[in-house]
């Protein structure tokens, strides 16, 4: 029905100007139904009456617009009255904003604002009354002066909007597609910790935890006086506010007061934030008049851990509040600053602890079809999704998230429609990498990301000492393997992927005989290149000793790291570098006051010192991907390729007395899945484990093949 309708625009005078749309319209009689279909270039929110229409935050959220352009349904049958008042207010949001890093012409030279929408009213004498965008619908400069993806905005809640006529386009509507992805909601409501003044003399209200959302607050005030506020994750190591990690990204919020006591929360922006500073404020500060709204896409949470530690406690809550901060309709790097993209690796490391930790099915089937949209007919797929870069890299480890995602939310899943859909992608992936290598059966040369962070890379560079040759070439292995996996799980011929896996474990094992780097190391062994999988688990031990029980992994060998480990039979090792509490570790930063997982391992130090302003997000997820090594390791819950949702499933777990115990719980679509273990004082292990399908149960050394139930071991230590 929406295709029915027109774009229509209208044009405010400023850059970043927000138009507002308005319909007024009488009924035509008794009503029985009626549904608004809706979209918008930009981000919308949609009243009706007065009344906001729906509870998605920044819709339609965002996907490769010229290809695939969400809109959204309504059903507004209880909000319409005799008369009515339909208006739209759309901002640029994800459609059009400046200052991408690398800049794409494509987000920047598109022009944000117009709207499409049809009111579809079904009559209880049958007629259907349509009110579709078209010439008689008004616009007008809106409240919202000014709003920029990464810079904030600019409210007045003083303007009067003058209406006039607006344009009724001829924009494509062939990329137009019903809502795919979760809605963006708000969730929790976060009353602040603490009111600060700082050393500077800064206002500043520390809400306790990094989040992603925007603040609510209530102010009386008279017309004209203005509230600004800024944002930021942490204070320096003065206690003062810390901006210059979000590089050229203001995210602020300015507000241009209206008469007398008002409520007021941005509508079609967000913040990456634990502290906000008021730079201007008219009021007495009172903390009960500040509440941070956190908004993410609308997962539902389905894994829950405990342990008896309560700093890894604390971590495991980080790894929940990063995903929840970067899970904002697509999958992002991090919340705050002038980034917020879908970077490809930090998705693939995470997606398997993060298909644990909530239900992402749905979120991520969306972002597979953006992926698709985005790859190149050469099979080429950008480094972030949708692509939001002029410039282009190899991407090893990058972009082998086409073939890495399908076949992880397939194993969590179970959906064989969704794997597919992706194979055609997944398959033209491997041909891009035969086309864009120097070797046949190595992926060599290019321009690539390497072990991205890793604390091995040679001063000056983000790129961590392994070879980048050997990691592309891996990787190249890896992406093939999740060809020949998805083949298989289809029923599908796999011969000839399995002849070219075979070719480049051949020539991979010639041309990387010895093994420098831990990453090299875990690559070897995650991805089944070495020939002796026990002796290079050995060697990564005593790398891993060497360099006093820590790790030099960044984004590609971290969070495979422990799994590398305990495939040798280093789980004690693995055990030793989750719970290490110095730098570099998972639990420094907990110690450090994290809320959230750091893009860095040193992104604070000790003395509060922060690595650089340049890239120092302090909420970036991938390294929370260990929590996977909790799920699959510790509790030892893995699920059955041959069956995958949780048909089936393997527990193993391995438990470790520094840990006291461990509960850890999925929400299946079977049902509850448990796997709880403790130390007793008798010396003895005490497991309760709850399984919702069949189950083959390891306890030691002692195998039990299971059904549905609850079941309860010991064994001694
Ligand atoms: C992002 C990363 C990303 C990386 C790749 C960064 O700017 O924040 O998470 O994977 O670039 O180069």
């Amino acid at each position: 029905m929406i295709k029915q309708a027109n774009w229509i625009e209208y044009k405010c005078t400023e850059d970043y100007g927000c138009p507002e749309y308005k319909k007024t319209f009488t009924l035509s009689g008794n009503i029985k139904k009626a549904i608004l279909y809706i979209t918008a270039r930009g981000v919308y929110e949609a009243k009706l009456n007065g009344k906001r229409i729906g509870g998605f935050v920044l819709a339609p959220g965002w996907t490769v617009y010229e290809k695939r352009h969400q809109y959204q349904e309504y059903d507004v049958t209880s909000d319409l009255k005799a008369e009515n008042d339909l208006s739209v207010t759309v901002a640029p949001g994800w459609y059009q904003w400046e200052n991408v890093p690398g800049r794409d012409e494509r987000i920047a030279g598109r022009r944000a604002g117009a709207v499409i929408a049809s009111l579809v009213i079904t009559c209880e004498n049958g007629e259907t009354q349509i009110v579709h965008t078209d010439e008689t619908w008004l616009a007008g400069e809106s409240k919202l002066l000014y709003s920029h993806l990464y810079n904030g905005e600019i409210f007045d809640a003083t303007k009067e909007i003058s209406y006039g006529s607006v344009e009724v386009t001829n924009y494509s509507k062939d990329a137009l597609i019903p809502q795919e992805g979760e809605i963006i909601c708000e969730h929790e409501r976060v009353k602040p910790l603490s009111y600060i003044i700082t050393p500077k003399g800064e206002r500043v209200i520390d809400f306790g935890q990094n989040m992603t959302g925007y603040v609510e607050f209530e102010v009386t005030a008279k017309a004209g006086e203005r509230v600004k506020i800024s944002h930021a994750e942490i204070l320096d190591s003065d206690g003062n506010f810390y901006t210059k990690n979000y590089r050229s990204a203001k995210a602020n919020i300015e507000y241009i007061c209206r008469d007398g006591t008002q409520i007021y929360k941005p509508t079609h922006n967000f913040y990456g934030f634990r502290y906000i500073r008021l730079d201007e404020y008219p009021d007495d500060v009172n903390c009960d008049d500040f509440t941070a709204i956190v908004v993410h896409s609308n997962i539902k949470r389905t894994g829950f851990l405990h342990s008896g530690s309560e700093l890894l406690n604390k971590f495991f809550s980080n790894v929940f509040w990063g995903q929840k901060s970067n899970f904002l309709d697509i999958p992002t790097d991090c919340p705050q600053r002038d980034e917020r993209l879908g970077w490809t690796a930090d998705t693939h490391v995470f997606i398997k602890a993060a298909s644990y930790n909530y239900n992402t099915d749905k979120f991520f089937q969306k972002w597979l079809g953006d992926m698709v949209a985005e790859q190149l007919e050469n099979g080429f797929v950008p480094v972030t999704i949708p692509s939001a870069f002029a410039f282009s890299k190899d991407g090893a480890a990058w972009s082998d998230a086409v073939t890495i995602c399908p076949w992880q939310l397939y194993l969590a899943y179970g959906d064989k429609e969704m794997l597919r859909r992706q194979l055609p992608s997944m398959k033209k992936w491997i041909s891009f990498i035969q086309s864009s290598s120097k070797d046949k059966y190595l992926w060599t040369g290019g321009n690539q990301f390497g072990d991205w962070l890793a604390l091995d890379a040679p001063e000056g560079s983000r790129i961590g000492a392994s070879n980048t040759d050997f990691i592309a070439s891996a990787f190249y292995a890896h992406s093939v393997s999740r060809v020949i996996e998805s083949l298989r799980a289809l029923g599908e011929d796999f011969s000839y992927y399995e002849d070219l896996h075979k070719n480049i474990v051949d020539a991979f094992r010639t041309r990387f005989p010895v093994y420098q780097t831990q990453t090299e190391h875990v690559l070897a062994i995650e991805f089944n290149l070495a020939e002796d999988i026990t002796k290079t688990s050995d060697a990564l031990a005593q790398l891993v000793h060497k360099n006093g029980n820590s790790l030099t992994t960044g984004f590609v060998g971290t969070p495979y790291l422990l799994h590398a480990l305990s495939k040798g039979g280093h789980t004690n090792l693995a055990y030793t570098l989750l719970l290490r509490e110095e730098y570099p570790s998972w639990l420094f930063s907990v110690k450090m006051g994290a809320t959230t997982i750091w893009e860095h391992w040193d992104g604070m130090r000790e003395d509060g010192s922060v690595w650089s302003s340049t890239m120092n997000s302090f909420n970036h997820y991938a390294y929370g991907a260990v929590i996977d090594w909790v799920y699959e390791v510790s509790a030892g819950i893995q699920t059955v390729k041959e069956y995958p949702g949780f048909e089936k499933v393997i527990i193993s777990p391995h438990p470790d007395k520094r840990l006291g115990h461990l509960d850890v719980k999925i929400d299946t679509k079977n049902g509850p899945l448990r796997s709880f273990w403790q130390y007793n004082s008798d010396g003895s292990i005490r497991y309760e484990i709850t399984v919702p399908c069949d189950a083959e149960i390891t306890i030691g050394t002692k195998n039990y093949s299971c059904s549905k139930g609850d079941y309860i071991f010991y064994s001694q230590i």
